[in-house]
């Protein structure tokens, strides 16, 4: 008998009690987080307030996307060839911004741009990674999109400027990572290592007030998400392991549930809330994947591995990929620990045989 380590409602019970209590906001948060370490310069504590606010102005687009004709695309494609929405270049521009402004970053991946972006402080301690809009496709239907990011500290090399290789660090080297949902609420959850914190935005205030201060994934949650448009194409593994899902399963009497949004940070949030798995296999489209490993995949694996889950390419662990290349792509398989464990089995079990 499987053990549910807790559930929805339980979930939203814990950010009521702690609501009731005195509201602590982002700023608060992070600043009580930095003096609990004596040394700390409260550099990254500022990074971290930079990504907040210029999050809440995206927010604050979003939010008015559909009256102020920034919706559609802008007529180019990106380095990855797609459509470019108009509010993917404002996310961009406003987060590269911010992280201009405080002269801590010394440079920006992002995926809206195709080289390494170097920030005027080229003696920066941080490099940033940004998916500045995850899950543009939705922008223009009114569902869930988000920002990822994920920091690095950039090694000494004692060389005035930084170089492409300087950001090529697997992501156990992450000294922080998040992301923002901008869903029925604004949602922000970060990492520094130390368990995931999550906040919602107040509109009525424009503060980020802390809803739970160290979130844990469910141990086995009862839902699969993957774009099974893409069934055909799949390793043997994979397909029977979806059929495994769609059995009746002896503790629930009922088959797992299918969900999939189609922004991978609102999939990973419901994820990490109600537990199960998220999908993005290779197939014959995407040899090696959709997503990609440096500002999708590393960063969300940092936040589900820091609240009890698992991510894995259906090789290895996710974090310990060493980067070939800024935008590589990869397979991921991330949620909640027993529910990656078993697909693994599938993977492993059907790993010789054809399709
Ligand atoms: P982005 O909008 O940043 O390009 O990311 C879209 C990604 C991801 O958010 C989502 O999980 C995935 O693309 C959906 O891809 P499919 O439409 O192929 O399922
Ligand atoms: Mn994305
Ligand atoms: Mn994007």
């Amino acid at each position: 008998m499987y053990i549910y380590q807790k559930s929805a409602s339980n979930y939203f019970a814990d950010m009521t009690n702690s609501l009731d209590e005195r509201l602590v906001t982002l700023e608060e948060f992070i600043i009580q987080a930095q003096n609990r370490f004596p040394g700390a310069t409260g550099e990254l504590s500022q990074l971290l307030r930079d990504i907040g606010l210029a999050s809440k102005i995206i927010s604050r687009e979003v939010n008015k996307a559909g009256i102020t004709n920034i919706l559609g695309n802008d007529g180019t494609t990106n380095i990855h060839g797609e459509a470019v929405k108009r509010l993917d270049l404002f996310a961009d521009e406003q987060l590269i911004s911010a992280l201009e402004r405080s002269q801590i970053t010394c440079m920006v991946i992002s995926e809206e741009n195709d080289g390494i972006v170097r920030l005027r402080s080229q003696g920066g301690k941080y490099i940033v990674y940004l998916d500045p809009l995850d899950g543009s496709s939705n922008i223009d239907v009114n569902v869930s999109i988000g920002s990822i990011f994920s920091i690095y500290m950039r090694e000494p090399r004692y060389e005035p400027t930084v170089k492409e290789e300087d950001a090529l660090q697997p992501g156990v080297r992450q000294v922080a990572a998040g992301y923002v949902l901008y869903g029925s609420s604004t949602t922000l959850a970060y990492t520094t290592g130390l368990g995931v914190s999550l906040f919602t935005l107040d509109p009525s205030i424009g503060e980020y007030i802390l809803t739970k201060r160290k979130i844990t994934i469910p141990t086995k949650g009862t839902i699969y998400s993957i774009n099974e448009g893409s069934y055909n194409s799949w390793d043997l593994g994979l397909k029977k392991y979806i059929k495994y899902c769609q059995e009746e399963h002896a503790e629930t009497k009922r088959p797992y549930s299918a969900r999939y949004i189609g922004s991978m940070v609102a999939d990973i949030h419901r994820t990490l809330i109600k537990g199960g798995i998220f999908i993005y296999p290779h197939s014959k489209r995407y040899p090696k994947g959709k997503l990609r490993l440096m500002y999708e995949c590393n960063p969300l694996s940092f936040i589900i591995e820091q609240a009890g889950g698992k991510a894995t390419n259906g090789e290895r662990r996710i974090m310990e990929i060493e980067p070939l290349a800024i935008h590589e792509r990869t397979p991921i398989y991330i949620g909640s620990p027993e529910n990656v464990d078993r697909v693994m089995e599938f993977l492993y079990e059907y790993q010789e045989q054809a399709v």
